[in-house]
């Protein structure tokens, strides 16, 4: 039997069993070179939220990914998430207080953040935000969140593991249970260390630097006055004490 080729799409759905998808959604995903296709493989389609300023073909290329941040209101996070928006994704955050969040939403420009402290169950929280599952989760922290993050991943997500700031503190440092996640959903997950990217850093420059002076991306700093402030400073890391990039005024020039 003929059958269409494959190609990654957007369409209408007419028809549908799976109860996440009703007849008029768009989705984008694999479909057929065709102009009517029967789709089995319903797990890997993304409903598109219309948006009359933003031509539909954009969803096959140019915006799309889930993202997923801890710790993202610190020095790293703040600006994964806001790249990550600005290379067109939906950004979700998780910080340990209502005033990060609260940040992340207004100032740092997050689609939705949540307070991981006042969530009972981790995995009905990513659930919540990422009703399609998560494409993309930067780990700052390790521990539980990226338990539960990898339940909510969607087949062939990717997870780039930066930190692990919830077990620094640990003198045995806690087991994940839900490593099988990298099997059925053939999940990529990999370590990197900045330094290793160290000759990309004058690109890095030029492109933040430039996205800084054109208003597109702000920065939140944590200023403590003087060198006795940084032992303080340095253990409050652990338990969320910072604000933003935690930097400590040594002396004024
Ligand atoms: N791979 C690399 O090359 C590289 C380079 C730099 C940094 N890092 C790592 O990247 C991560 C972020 O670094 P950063 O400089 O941006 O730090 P940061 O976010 O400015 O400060 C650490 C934050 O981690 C959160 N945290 C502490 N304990 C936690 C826990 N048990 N569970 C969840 N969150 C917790 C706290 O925020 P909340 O209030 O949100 O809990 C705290 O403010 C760290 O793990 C760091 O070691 C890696």
């Amino acid at each position: 039997m003929l059958k269409a080729i494959e190609g990654f799409g957007v369409s209408k759905v007419v028809h549908s069993d799976n109860p996440n998808f009703k007849p008029g959604d768009l989705i984008s995903g694999f479909t057929g070179w065709e102009e009517y296709s029967l789709i089995k493989k319903t797990e890997l389609l993304r409903k598109i939220q219309q948006d009359d300023d933003i031509p539909l073909s954009y969803h096959l290329g140019l915006l799309g990914d889930r993202v997923f941040v801890s710790a993202a209101s610190g020095a790293v996070g703040q600006l994964v998430g806001q790249l990550a928006k600005l290379h067109g994704c939906y950004v979700v955050g998780t910080a340990g207080s209502n005033q990060k969040v609260d940040l992340l939403k207004t100032k740092l420009g997050f689609d939705e953040a949540f307070n991981y402290k006042e969530e009972l169950d981790l995995d009905a929280a990513l659930k919540r935000y990422f009703p399609e599952g998560i494409d993309i989760y930067f780990d700052n922290v390790g521990g539980e969140i990226l338990d539960a993050a990898l339940l909510n991943m969607r087949i062939h997500g990717r997870i780039g593991v930066c930190g692990m700031v919830s077990q620094q503190s640990l003198s045995k440092p806690k087991g994940i249970h839900n490593l099988f996640s990298l099997i059925s959903k053939r999940i990529k997950m990999e370590g990197f260390l900045q330094s290793d990217y160290l000759h990309l850093y004058p690109r890095f420059l030029e492109d933040v630097i430039g996205y800084y002076k054109q208003g597109k991306i702000v920065y939140v700093e944590d200023m403590n006055e003087g060198l006795d402030s940084a032992p303080a400073a340095f253990v409050g890391l652990f338990s969320g004490k910072n604000v933003g990039k935690q930097v400590i005024r040594v002396a004024t020039e």
